[in-house]
């Protein structure tokens, strides 16, 4: 199953397959999603074995409210479904700047929102240049390529190029964080999904504990992990669990979405070969392309939050201490926002997805994003003139990135790539 549409058939499923990591690699969540935005737009799922009840909310409306009203849907006790019990503390709250909230959470991002504008990164845009440039060669000697998998190093190399972590490093950790969201995946797990979450974490904090021991004292590096070792909140300096949690959030945050954006592009022009020609020949349609595309995967499937208070929603009460998750692919469908949600179109204007997120947590990497996947749909379409799928396209088994483990693509090479590519 590579791409969903209407009309869909009956969409079974049981709460507990809303957990299952599984079940998101083989179910098509669009016919649930639009079942449920449509019948239960604000839904209590109990998976009745135990584990804790939490709201599902799939319209826009509900999904920026949530994620906007922070007095009244905190981020301090977690962001994500996941394995850990949803009733357990948060490890990382008030010290990991996505499970902190307003007015601490403003003075943890904005030392490194400052590196991070549009501005700011329009500087390291020849690098990513170069790393896309790597990225595409390969593909392009005409033989089968798998594409998603490739995809996986991409945000990890500029990621890791910012952040100013070892080069030689960087394979090993494109694979740890792409564990802790698909443990339960047979081609990442290494036993139960405890323990495949427990190992890629050690490895990964491991790692950020020697790239900061590295640096000395009077190290005054302005990549993202010299930042953060200088950064005080509140006059207190970060403490070392400080530093390596927000480096595991910033390497998180860019490596499990971007590569399924970038997937998704190349499956598109698989699909609508008419629409890149269109981007092709007319370079004013770039922008809204990529926003398309962003839009189109929503690589970031869901976020949580707590709620502080009760909530009246749709009818329903949502109680205080209630885990409230929010489905952004969903809310990047809703017939009630999108005129035509359904058709992908390199030209929609008015595009206010929300595959960033939206309110104060807006993702941060946002800017760093859109110009990595500017710069990869720049050369996709001067270096390739066709791509077409060519074996079966397998969907990452993660309740929280919707993603690709294996596109195999075949690509014909332009003229120009012909001309410019050294064999
Ligand atoms: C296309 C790629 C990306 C997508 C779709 C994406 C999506 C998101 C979303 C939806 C949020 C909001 C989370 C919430 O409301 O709790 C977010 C936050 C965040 N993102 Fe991204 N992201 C992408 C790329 C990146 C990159 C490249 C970085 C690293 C520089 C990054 C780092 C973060 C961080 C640290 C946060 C937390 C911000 C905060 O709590 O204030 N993301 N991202």
């Amino acid at each position: 199953m590579l791409l969903s549409r209407p009309p869909f058939g009956p969409a079974p499923f049981t709460n507990a397959d809303l957990l299952d990591s599984g079940f998101y690699a083989r179910a098509d969540l669009h016919a649930i999603w639009t079942h449920l935005r449509e019948n239960e737009p604000a839904y209590y799922c109990d998976p009745g074995d135990g584990r804790e009840p939490f709201w599902v909310l799939t319209r826009y409306a509900d999904v920026t409210r949530v994620l906007r009203e922070h007095e009244s849907f905190s981020s301090r006790r977690g962001t994500m479904l996941c394995i850990i019990d949803l009733s357990m503390p948060d490890f990382a709250s008030d010290d990991m700047m996505p499970d902190t909230d307003p007015p601490r959470h403003r003075r943890l991002r904005e030392p490194l929102n400052r590196v991070l504008t549009p501005r700011m990164v329009a500087q390291h845009e020849p690098a990513i240049r170069d790393i896309v440039h790597d990225l595409l060669r390969p593909a392009l000697d005409g033989e089968v390529f798998d594409f998603a998998r490739a995809a996986l190093m991409f945000p990890m190399a500029f990621t890791g190029m910012l952040m100013g972590v070892s080069p030689e490093r960087w394979e090993h950790m494109s694979e740890l964080t792409t564990m802790t969201i698909a443990y339960d995946d047979p081609d990442y797990s290494v036993g139960s999904s405890q323990a495949t979450v427990r190992q890629a974490h050690h490895e990964l904090f491991s790692v950020f504990r020697d790239e900061v021991n590295r640096r000395t004292q009077d190290d005054k590096g302005t990549d993202l992990i010299g930042i953060l070792r200088r950064m005080s909140v509140d006059e207190d300096p970060l403490t070392e669990h400080q530093i390596m949690l927000n480096c595991y959030a910033l390497l998180l945050g860019a490596n499990v979405t971007t590569p399924h954006v970038i997937s998704t592009m190349v499956a598109m022009m698989a699909e609508h070969p008419d629409q890149f020609r269109r981007v092709r020949d007319d370079p004013e349609l770039r922008k809204s392309c990529v926003q398309e595309v962003l839009r189109w995967s929503s690589p970031a499937s869901h976020f949580m939050r707590y709620a502080v208070r009760d909530v009246e929603l749709h009818g329903r009460t949502i109680r205080a201490d209630e885990p409230v998750s929010v489905w952004l692919g969903s809310a990047n469908r809703d017939e009630r926002v999108f005129r035509d949600p359904w058709t992908f179109d390199v030209a929609r204007r008015g595009n206010r997805h929300v595959a960033f997120g939206s309110g104060p947590h807006y993702c941060i990497g946002a800017g760093l994003a859109t110009l990595a996947v500017t710069a990869f749909l720049d050369h996709l379409v001067n270096l390739v003139d066709e791509v077409e799928l060519a074996g079966e396209v397998r969907h990452l088994a993660s309740n929280f990135v919707a993603g690709y483990k294996s596109m195999p693509v075949r690509m014909t090479a332009s003229a120009d790539a012909l001309r410019s590519v050294p064999s």
